[in-house]
């Protein structure tokens, strides 16, 4: 059965779905695996390097689509891409189809068996598919190295001769994956860390990290699934108030904090910005959400009253080497797992399948708002 992997078209994006050390593990179960040229230039893996690991290397968009069986991306496809998707193929990719409305009724059109890897369940036959953990983690420790960086001090203390340096403050509000990443990864800095959650069962988490949790006496909304909930505009409010100093005392801010299918909350405002002593970065790793910080651009480095904001997009592209390799292990772990006598077997008994698959049999499946409500556009 033929596999295929298209060069990724998305602006910037530098990630591909398979990298060439994982290609033999997909030819022992007996599938062909065709690239795109170029496809894994943005991460260094040439054309020869994909032939040398046994896959078919073409340029034609028509050799190489024509009888796939399954595509695998990152970034969901663009129209014009999912209508190269053959029918009946699978595809598999991060897709968020509650913002890509038109490509998601292209791809049920098309008769495409879509799953998206941002769906997929965090049970524990997952975690070896999770790519949203893998790519979080990476996300988080890029956004702490970015952020010391742009930083106008070092990070960790230093006694000299000439006088002591005290050691950089950083607060991480949103202590998910790349919130712990970015904790992890300023300690090894040697930066003193306070952190904060609404989901308080990530105290000791964030205390065996070596970083301080601040409490707030509030009470947040319960969500599902490990997630956060969308907490109330009166809590975010208080959450803010309660939250000011820490940020007014820090000299890197990185927000992670999201909730998934929504906007991300504002949790730090300009009038908290502006308590910010000037030279100070905020790393806004909710930026591709909207952002955690209201004087955020997502997708520009600005400068507000003197704090750098950094609102980059797509952080895990920026060490495609490292993404794309966890990225090929999630994405073929997931594909190899339907893999029944030589077919891929869509059971929609089985809860990964049932939780991800978007387009099935001409029909969208999960609703626009990212819940398994049916065709509702
Ligand atoms: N296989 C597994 O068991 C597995 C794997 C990965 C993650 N998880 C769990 O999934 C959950 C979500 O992780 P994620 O990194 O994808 O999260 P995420 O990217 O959805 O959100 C990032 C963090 O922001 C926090 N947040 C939301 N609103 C906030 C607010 N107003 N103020 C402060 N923080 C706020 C969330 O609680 C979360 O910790 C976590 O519990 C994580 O431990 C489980």
């Amino acid at each position: 059965m033929k596999v295929v992997i298209p060069k990724e078209t998305a602006n910037g994006e530098r990630r591909v779905a398979v990298v060439p050390d994982v290609v033999p593990k997909l030819s022992a179960a007996g599938l062909e695996v065709w690239v795109q040229s170029g496809a894994g230039l943005g991460a260094h893996h040439d054309d020869s390097a994909y032939q040398e690991s046994g896959a078919k290397v073409t340029s034609d968009l028509i050799e190489l689509f024509r009888g796939a069986k399954a595509v695998l991306k990152v970034q969901p496809p663009t129209l014009s891409e999912a209508k190269l998707i053959p029918v009946n193929a699978l595809l598999i990719s991060f897709l968020y189809p509650a913002r890509n409305h038109e490509v998601t009724r292209g791809l049920a059109e098309g008769q495409v068996t879509a799953l998206a890897l941002e769906l997929l369940p965090r049970i524990s036959r997952a975690q070896s598919m999770d790519a949203l953990s893998s790519q979080a983690s990476l996300a988080g420790y890029k956004a702490m190295i970015i952020a010391a960086a742009r930083l106008d001090k070092i990070i960790p203390m230093q006694m000299t001769a000439a006088g002591t340096l005290a050691p950089a403050r950083v607060f991480v509000m949103g202590a998910g994956v790349a919130g712990l990443q970015a904790i992890a990864t300023a300690r090894r800095l040697g930066a003193i860390i306070e952190a904060f959650d609404v989901r308080a069962a990530v105290k000791d988490q964030i205390e065996s990290l070596g970083a301080k949790f601040i409490e707030i006496p509030l009470e947040s909304s319960e969500g599902s699934g490990g997630y956060a909930a969308e907490q109330s505009e009166e809590y975010l409010s208080r959450q803010r108030e309660l939250l000011s100093e820490r940020v007014a005392a820090a000299d890197i801010v990185i927000t992670t904090a999201a909730v998934p299918g929504r906007k991300a909350p504002i949790l730090v405002t300009n009038e908290m910005v502006s308590r910010m002593r000037a030279g100070s970065v905020i790393v806004d790793l909710a930026a591709e959400s909207g952002g955690n910080c209201e004087a955020t651009v997502p997708g520009e480095e600005t400068v507000f009253n003197g704090v750098n904001i950094v609102g980059i997009l797509d952080v895990p592209s920026s060490v495609s080497v490292h993404a794309s390799q966890t990225y090929s292990r999630n994405v073929s772990n997931l594909l190899l797992a339907l893999l029944k006598e030589g077919e891929f077997n869509i059971d929609f008994s089985d809860e990964l399948v049932n939780a991800s698959c978007v387009t099935h049999s001409g029909e969208i499946r999960l609703g626009f708002g990212g819940a398994a409500t049916g065709n509702n556009s």
